[in-house]
């Protein structure tokens, strides 16, 4: 089972998050600073900090560490839409 991010199929067993999912893919970021397009991917892990956002089957701001990754969901990186360095 899979979903998808960014393009890239990423295993899944439907049970864990998102960000445990990309972790054990060896992803470590998913989101970029709106200043200076900074990395971003889990710091918390408990749905406090918001740093871990990603899309979700084109749902923006959704929290990757509390989010379950379902097979077939599509994540894509979070672009906070500021200017790039
Ligand atoms: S890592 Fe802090 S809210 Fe997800």
């Amino acid at each position: 089972m899979t979903f998808t991010f960014d393009g890239r199929p990423v295993p899944t067993d439907g049970r864990r998050t998102i960000a445990a999912a990309l972790l054990a893919a060896g992803i470590r970021s998913w989101r970029r600073t709106r200043v200076g397009a900074r990395p971003r991917g889990i710091f918390c892990g408990i749905g406090i900090c918001f740093d871990c956002l990603v899309r979700v089957n084109g749902t923006p701001s959704q929290r990757a560490c509390l989010v379950v990754a379902r097979p077939g969901d599509v994540v894509e990186t979070h672009d906070d839409g500021g200017p790039r360095p």
